[in-house]
């Protein structure tokens, strides 16, 4: 496999980097069964995410921006993580510093057993009070009503995910944009890396010094600035580097 060149450098830059951050898209839960965005299976061609995923669908109408959610919550619950999320669930202890920022609304890093975990773009398992602003988990699939009220006020409740035309959590994307200027290496796995501004933190960590691993089955626009491009999928990729890395660590043992 030509990706075993690249390994070897990789290998010797992350037995002594102290730092890592972890960029994450669609494509590391594309292996647990959950369509992309973009790809041929991906939810936007089938269900039109683009018009529901929005404030004004949910002001015209919120019981079926709910049900496409309580669909997608039947979907996302019924998957487990994949081994590409569990090496970066256990490279957590292996490294002094590990994060990971995800656009990902699933919570699969988290079931995995991650901890440090940035979410871009909210959560599916996450409801929010339209009123209060006021947060409740809630894993019931389906959901109990449609539309779902708060109980503290009766006011609406909307999934706690970040819609087309609102803004990310200006903490988060802080808290994000450190992580990225801070970070030695920063792997960006199964992201299309069109969608601003997490497109935005691999060419961050970059100009801050890190080495960039991009790992996706496919060229994407921020290809042609990375240090390692691994053109595979994440769920054999990362289980791959995870093997090179523990024997680099522990000579002898395979
Ligand atoms: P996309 O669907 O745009 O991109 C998924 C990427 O994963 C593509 O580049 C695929 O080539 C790659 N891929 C597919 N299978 C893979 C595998 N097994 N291993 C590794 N990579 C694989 O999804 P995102 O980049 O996450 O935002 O999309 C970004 C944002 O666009 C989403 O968070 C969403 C959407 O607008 C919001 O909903 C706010």
């Amino acid at each position: 496999m030509k990706d075993d060149l690249l390994l070897d450098p990789l290998i010797d830059i992350l037995v002594n980097a102290k730092n890592i951050a972890v960029l994450t898209g669609a494509g590391i839960s594309a292996e647990s069964g959950i369509p992309t965005f973009r790809g041929e299976e991906g939810l936007w061609k089938q269900y039109r995410a683009e018009d529901l995923a929005t404030p004004g669908a949910f002001e015209n109408d919120p019981s079926l921006v709910w049900e496409w959610y309580d669909w997608r919550r039947g979907i996302i619950g019924s998957k487990d993580p994949n081994p590409g999320h569990f090496v970066l669930a256990s490279w957590e202890k292996d490294f002094p510093s590990f994060h990971i920022i995800t656009q990902n609304i699933d919570g699969l890093h988290q079931n995995a057993g991650s901890k440090n975990v940035l979410e871009l773009h909210g959560n599916i398992w996450k409801l929010r009070c339209t009123g209060k602003g006021t947060l409740f988990d809630d894993q019931n699939i389906p959901l109990e009503e449609i539309p779902p009220l708060c109980s503290d006020c009766g006011a609406l409740l909307r999934p706690h995910v970040v819609w087309f035309g609102e803004s990310l959590d200006m903490g988060i994307l802080n808290d994000a944009f450190l992580l990225s200027r801070e970070c030695n290496v920063m792997f960006v796995v199964g992201t299309s890396a069109v969608v601003q501004p997490a497109a935005s933190l691999p060419l961050t960590a970059r100009e801050s010094g890190a080495a960039i691993v991009e790992i996706n089955p496919d060229a994407t626009p921020l290809t042609a600035y990375v240090d390692f491009s691994f053109r595979g999928r994440s769920g054999e990729i990362l289980p791959l580097i995870d093997k090179k890395l523990i024997q680099a660590q522990k000579p002898g043992k395979d």
